[in-house]
C-alpha cells in the first residue's frame, strides 16, 4: 500500500499533472487510489470536481495533518496514496517526503528548473530518502539538453527516473478538461508515457500492474 509523494520547490514543474496522471493510472489499473492535495490552491481538488466521478478521489489536507490523513486513508482500504504538494513550501514538501515510500520530483530539463532541485535534494538528504527526478516537458530532439540535465541531477545525489514526459498538448488539454491523457487520447505519446510511468512505479513499490488501461 504505497504512498507516493510528488515534490519540487518550483511552480509549473508538473507536480499536479504528474500526481493526477499517476493516480488515474492507479485507479484504472483497479487499485483504490486517493490523491491528497496539500496545495492551498487546491488545483488537484478542482480537477476532481470537474470530473465528479471520484476516480480517483481527491482529498485536501494541510501539511500538519498529512501523516494522519494518509494513515486514515490506508486504514480504510486505500491501496495507493499520491500526495500533491505546493511550490515554495518547505513544510509541505518535508511532511510529504517523510510520509512517502517513493518520492518523485518532476523537473523541466532547463537550467533554472534544475537549479531549484538543490533545495529539494537538501531536504531529501536531511530526511534520508532518495528522490527520483522525472524529466517533464522534454522537447523533441533534446538529446544534449537531457544529458546535461541528467548529469546535474546525479551530481545533486538524486536518481533519474527512466520514464520521461515530453512536452505534449495532450497533458495540458486533458487536465483542463478534468481528464487524464490516457482518457483524452489513449493513442497519444502522452498516454504511452503514463502507462510506462505506471509500470515503473509498480516495479519501484512492489505493486501489481493490474488491469490494462
Ligand atoms: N509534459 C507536459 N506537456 C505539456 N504541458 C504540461 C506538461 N506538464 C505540465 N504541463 C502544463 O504546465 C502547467 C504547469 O503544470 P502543473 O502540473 O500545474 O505544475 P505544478 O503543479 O508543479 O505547478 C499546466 O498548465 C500543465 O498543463
Ligand atoms: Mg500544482
Amino acid at each position: 500500500m504505497p504512498t507516493v509523494a510528488i515534490v519540487s520547490q518550483k511552480g509549473g514543474s508538473g507536480k499536479t499533472t504528474l500526481a493526477l496522471h499517476l493516480a488515474t493510472a492507479g485507479a484504472y489499473s483497479g487499485k483504490k487510489t486517493i490523491v491528497v492535495d496539500t496545495d492551498p490552491q487546491a488545483t488537484a481538488a478542482a480537477w476532481a470536481d470537474w470530473r465528479g466521478d471520484f476516480l480517483p478521489e481527491v482529498v485536501t489536507s494541510p501539511p500538519a495533518r498529512l501523516a494522519r490523513t494518509v494513515e486514515k486513508q490506508l486504514a480504510s482500504g486505500v491501496e495507493l496514496v499520491v500526495i500533491d504538494t505546493p511550490p515554495h513550501a518547505d513544510a509541505s514538501a518535508r511532511e510529504a517526503i517523510k510520509t512517502a515510500d517513493l518520492v518523485l520530483v518532476p523537473s523541466r530539463p532547463r537550467a533554472f528548473d534544475l537549479h531549484a532541485l538543490e533545495a529539494t535534494a537538501e531536504m531529501l538528504q536531511f530526511v534520508g530518502k532518495d528522490g527520483n527526478v522525472l524529466m517533464n516537458g522534454v522537447p523533441a530532439r533534446a538529446t544534449r539538453m537531457l544529458a546535461d540535465a541528467k548529469a546535474k541531477v546525479e551530481a545533486l545525489g538524486l536518481s533519474v527516473c527512466p520514464v520521461m514526459f515530453g512536452e505534449r498538448a495532450a497533458f495540458h488539454r486533458a487536465s483542463g478538461d478534468g481528464e487524464s491523457a490516457t482518457e483524452f487520447d489513449p493513442e497519444s505519446k502522452a498516454a504511452d508515457e503514463v502507462r510506462e510511468l505506471w509500470k515503473w512505479v509498480c516495479k519501484a513499490t512492489g505493486m501489481k500492474v493490474g488491469k490494462k488501461f
